[in-house]
């Protein structure tokens, strides 16, 4: 479907995109995508490209699925708009919190919410803060997070992030955020020799060292993604998880899953806490939520965190215009029936997630590859110039940006950090579209390694 106006000189002309070097891409013109549907999408020069990265991390169910046209449609019509404050509800709000509080770990019952996944992190920064004033603990307050961890990009969202690139250009990161290293990603930052469980027991043991340094009476809680995402998809070291979990609890800080990517079937479970086996205070939810159709997020607080909140005297005087909105709630309840309906959380995804993982590994052996790592729908691999070495390419990035460009005119779209390149299809994929992802991206890694010369 070729548009009839000049899409690529009005958007050049009018519009600043986000996370983008604008000369370069005005130089360039963007990509137009006109339509989409299943796992492809497709641009205006009508070339069909696999969408391996399910959009932005969040296509669960892949695109043009009509269940979620009808329901959005139909919720529409019914109550185009409602909100959610002075003591009022939707039916679709009411259903919507008591289907996830179902899907969250035991105990984690109590449901908020807003419409990204930045706003998610900011009302639970908040609601964090306004946790320990109410337990009268008013000096918890420092949020420790990861370097390189990727939280969103709110003034507060972006402070909790552990990524420079985004805070320096806007005088953050805000105070009261702090982060550790290193960052549990252990192909990159392992000590030569050092086991896995002995890598996990060091970063665990630096938040600990930073608890200590601040005093954990100044800190209110620990945030971490399950699975790094954004930052370069890194997978937690075998132990983390159960010893950062053991630290919060020592320490009285309140342990925070960042779901927005993990949640909703991504790691294999509803949520990548479950998958990784520990139990949050607070969890924050978006993206796959509503399999990307429009937006929604939430907050899940224990019940122990809600109890005083709930009991407090002072309103919860938090919120949004659209917090719950009756047509994103609807698409939200319908997207999570249809998770559990064709079983993408159930043997029906192991399986697949198996056939992803095995093909994953068939890369291996290409001589561009130094590593490959996933689990559930998530994959990743490393660009290198020497495999046995581990040399990377110089500078970081071109690489990795050489080789995203050739996926996207193979066919296919992988994304890229830094030399790291990610894999997060949609759930539905099946192994015919699993197949035929991964002769593209072998074929787009065949290109890249011939123009780098390996
Ligand atoms: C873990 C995590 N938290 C928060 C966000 C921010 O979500 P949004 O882009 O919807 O604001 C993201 C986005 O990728 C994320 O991966």
């Amino acid at each position: 479907m070729k548009p009839n106006v000049d899409i690529k000189a009005l958007d050049n002309a009018h519009h600043l995109h986000p996370f983008t070097t604008h000369h370069e891409l005005r130089e360039t013109g963007p990509r137009v995508i006109t339509h989409a549907e299943g796992v492809y999408i497709y641009d205006e020069d009508g070339n069909r490209i696999l969408d391996g990265m399910a959009g932005l991390w969040c296509v669960q169910l892949g695109y043009g699925r009509q269940e979620l046209v009808d329901v959005a449609a139909e919720a529409m019509k019914n109550l185009s708009y409602y909100n959610l404050f002075f003591q009022t509800t939707t039916p679709y709000a009411a259903k919507l919190a008591d289907l996830i509080s179902q899907k969250t770990p035991e105990g984690l019952d109590q449901i908020t919410f807003a419409s990204s996944g930045s706003e998610a992190v900011d009302s639970a920064i908040k609601l964090i803060w306004y946790y320990w004033n109410l337990k009268g603990k008013p000096e918890k307050k420092a949020i420790i997070a990861r370097e390189r961890a990727y939280h969103g990009s709110t003034a507060a969202a972006a402070s909790l992030s552990g990524l420079p690139f985004m805070q320096g250009i806007f005088d953050l990161p805000l105070p009261r955020f702090h982060h550790v290293a290193p960052t549990p990603h252990y192909y990159e930052y392992a000590e030569p020799g050092e086991s896995e469980r002995d890598f996990a027991m060091r970063c665990a043991k630096a938040l600990e060292d930073k608890i200590l340094e601040l005093g954990p009476e100044n800190v209110a809680a620990f945030a971490g993604e399950p699975v790094m995402g954004a930052g370069g998809l890194m997978l937690p070291p075998e132990g983390y998880w159960a010893e950062v979990e053991r630290i919060c609890r020592k320490y009285d800080i309140l342990l925070w899953s960042d779901e927005v990517i993990c949640g909703f079937g991504r790691t294999g479970e509803w949520f990548g806490c479950q998958k990784y086996g520990f139990t949050p205070d607070i969890m924050t939810m978006a993206k796959g939520i509503t399999s990307g159709y429009i937006p929604l997020s939430a907050v899940a607080l224990s019940n122990t965190m809600a109890e005083p909140i709930i009991n407090a005297d002072t309103e919860m005087a938090h919120g949004f215009t659209y917090s719950g909105h009756p047509v994103a709630a609807a698409v939200a309840l319908r997207n999570i029936e249809l998770l559990d309906e064709l079983d993408l959380v159930g043997e029906h995804g192991a399986r697949t997630a198996r056939y992803f993982q095995a093909k994953l590994k068939t890369l291996d052996d290409h001589p561009l590859v130094g590593e490959t790592r996933g689990v559930g729908l998530l994959g990743a691999m490393e660009l290198v110039k020497d495999k046995h070495k581990k040399e990377r390419f110089s500078p970081d990035g071109r690489a990795g940006t050489l080789c995203r460009n050739n996926c996207f005119n193979t066919g296919v779209v992988m994304r890229a950090v830094g030399d790291t390149m990610f894999l997060c299809p949609p759930l539905v994929i099946t192994e015919d579209e699993i197949d035929a992802l991964f002769d593209l991206v072998r074929k787009a890694l065949d290109k890249t390694a011939i123009e780098l010369g390996v």
